[in-house]
């Protein structure tokens, strides 16, 4: 069978894009994920991290760099011992991992739409003896299968981008935070007055800064903080990945070329914002 085009896979991402129900955009999006390696996985990683990381601080492994993003995270979330946290999108929930050992995180709920990385994740969670305190589900963040006020944290490291749509899983972060628990992503959006047109990413999340405070703001979010962090993570993650990227040739070139240009328009951000008390 003939290998569908860089540019042909875009018109049809495009066009699947604008006419969907929840379900049939999230059946389409796991169908094309479970065709792919999940996470950072192979001759330069040891972590499963499927995020970009933070090349902060002399960070030179996609390990380091994805272990500083999620310590970011955690601190900017203040992540501490007997907290019930949410994990919203936890892939292979290496993060997971990282804040049980390092914060002391008690208890992580961690949720996915992709059963390949539930599963996987669960046998981590068995082999390292945390199954106790992690437990994975398959869910959709739109639609969480937990009652209101269940949460003290609700954390997303990359993936509220993707969401149908990452409004809707605000309002659901919402309802399930207890009042004065707090929100806190890891997130892609566009830079100001920037149109995206990415296929890897979900066009009606692509907003920028202001817009993002704003709809946080409007389902009743306070204390919004939000930091670009643009510069330690698309540039330096786009330059590892080339320097590594064993491909050549014109469609390689191409492909390099189009992913040049969609992340120029790309911002990403930490967000933090709190469900006030009263
Ligand atoms: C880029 S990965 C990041 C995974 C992990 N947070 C990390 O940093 O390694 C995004 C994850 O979000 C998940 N995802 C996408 N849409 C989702 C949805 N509607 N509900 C739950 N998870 C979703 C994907 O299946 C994927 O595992």
């Amino acid at each position: 069978m003939r290998q569908e085009s860089a540019i042909g896979k875009f018109a049809r991402h495009k066009a699947e894009g604008a006419s969907h129900t929840r379900e049939e955009y999230e059946r389409k999006f796991v169908a094309r994920e479970q065709s792919r390696q999940h996470g950072n996985a192979g001759p330069i990683s040891y972590t499963r991290y499927m995020n970009m990381g933070y090349w902060k601080d002399g960070a030179q492994t996609v390990d380091e760099a994805g272990e500083a993003l999620v310590r970011l995270v955690a601190e900017v979330g203040e992540f501490s011992s007997g907290e019930r946290l949410l994990d919203v999108g936890c892939g292979l929930a290496e993060q997971d991992f990282f804040w049980i050992g390092h914060f002391g995180v008690d208890r992580i709920t961690a949720i996915d739409i992709n059963p390949d990385v539930i599963e996987i994740a669960s046998e981590r969670a068995e082999k390292f003896g945390l199954s106790e305190r992690l437990e994975l589900q398959l869910a959709s963040a739109v639609k969480l299968p937990f009652s209101s006020n269940a949460f003290d944290k609700v954390a997303s490291v990359e993936a509220a981008f993707q969401f149908l749509t990452r409004e809707d899983f605000f309002r659901e972060a919402y309802r399930v935070l207890r009042p004065g628990g707090r929100l806190v992503t890891a997130d892609l959006i566009a830079m100001p007055g920037r149109k995206v047109s990415d296929p890897r990413v979900n066009s009606l999340n692509m907003y920028s800064r202001d817009i993002y405070a704003e709809k946080l703001s409007q389902i009743g979010f306070t204390n919004i903080s939000i930091s670009s962090i643009r510069e330690q993570v698309i540039k330096p993650f786009t330059q590892f990945r080339e320097r590594h990227e064993t491909s050549g040739g014109l469609r390689a070139l191409l492909i390099r070329y189009l992913r040049r240009y969609h992340t120029s328009r790309l911002d990403y951000i930490v967000a933090t914002a709190e469900k006030p008390l009263g």
